[in-house]
């Protein structure tokens, strides 16, 4: 039992990304430092969140805007720079777009041509930070195409087929990091003794089925009738239940493993929806297509769409095929 234990402990997150990337030529170095980076900035922001209450300054409003019209948290901002930071002096990465950015954060040393982008979402779920509520980061990996001279990063605006690796990392009991980089979709458990990400589950399969669905009936109001109808029709029908954590990652990670569906549908007040393709509905989208389930505006696979502009938002319905599949046949038929 021992030595399996030890085996256990030595599956690191670094190693797990060498095994997969074995025939991925030279950008498997590449990508293994990036994902070791990333873990780096998850446990920086693991540690921040676990001190929170303790702490001046970390939890509360900054008392700015952000492009996306929302009041910043304090921890936005960290996590945001906690991610800039690990990237400096990495020569990996040499631009950054994030949810908390207007526009993409370059880091010139790191600009030869042909190298990566982090798309990320640093703080997910920010209305629960001050409730000690799971929060998550969402990550999506591409590569740079051409110079950007311009500093407009119009090759970002391709469709989530593009994304080399995507990933989150969920803050909860305990830190996880899910990612893919397209062979299956791996956990890891940090193990804060050793300051490592352990894995804890290989090739995550979502069941073809599940009895969640998880969304904010508080909008129902603003949705429209297909919408309305297929919560009436889970409303009526025995076998379903009703999960929803306010946290995008959480609520995620839930019908990763268990199967079901989480929707966030355009409203009359967004009616492209609340969520932004490029750093959470595309991420997400290639990890559940990955681990056996799918992700799809309601009438377009979510891996699909072209965005016209960097902070995008699209409708998201994501989860089992069956599940996703029925919310398509209500949507489908208006
Ligand atoms: P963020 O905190 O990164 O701005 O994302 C919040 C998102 C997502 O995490 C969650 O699913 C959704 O907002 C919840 O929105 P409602 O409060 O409108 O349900
Ligand atoms: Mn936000
Ligand atoms: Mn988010
Ligand atoms: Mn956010």
């Amino acid at each position: 039992v021992e030595e399996r234990a030890l085996d256990r402990d030595c599956m690191t997150l670094s190693r797990h990304v060498l095994q997969q990337l074995q025939s991925f030529g030279p950008d498997a170095q590449d990508l293994s430092a990036i994902m070791n980076r990333i873990a780096l900035a998850g446990k920086l922001v693991s540690r921040h969140l676990s001190r929170s209450g303790l702490m001046e300054n970390v939890l509360g409003f900054a008392g700015t805007t952000n492009i996306q019209g929302e009041s910043v948290k304090k921890m936005d901002i960290y996590a945001n720079d906690v991610f800039i930071s690990v990237f400096k002096q990495s020569g990996l990465v040499c631009r950054l777009a994030s949810e908390e950015m207007e526009n993409p954060y370059y880091i010139p040393e790191n600009c030869p041509i042909g190298r990566y982008t982090l798309l990320y979402d640093p703080i997910d779920g920010s209305s629960n930070l001050d409730a000690n509520l799971n929060v998550g980061s969402i990550f999506a990996i591409r590569q740079q195409e051409g110079m950007d001279l311009d500093g407009e990063a119009k090759d970002l605006l391709q469709n989530g087929h593009k994304q080399i690796a995507a990933g989150y990392i969920l803050y909860g009991p305990s830190t996880m990091l899910v990612y893919s980089i397209g062979r299956g979709v791996h956990a890891f458990t940090l193990d804060p003794s050793l300051g490592e990400f352990i894995l804890s589950t290989e090739n995550i399969q979502t069941p073809q089925h599940g009895s969640i669905y998880s969304v904010n009936e508080g909008n129902f109001w603003q949705w429209d009738e297909p919408m309305r109808e297929y919560i009436r029709y889970v409303h009526r029908h025995e076998g379903y239940t009703a999960r929803y954590g306010g946290a995008l990652v959480g609520d995620f990670h839930r019908i990763l493993f268990q199967g079901g569906v989480f929707l966030y549908p355009g409203t009359t007040k967004k009616p492209e929806g609340k969520l932004r393709l490029l750093y959470e509905s595309a991420p997400l989208a290639f990890l559940m297509e990955h681990s056996g389930g799918r992700a799809s505006t309601g009438t377009q696979d979510i891996l699909d769409v072209v965005p016209e502009k960097l902070h995008q938002r699209t409708p998201l319905v994501i989860g089992s095929t069956e599940d996703v599949a029925l919310v398509e046949s209500f949507m489908q038929s208006s």
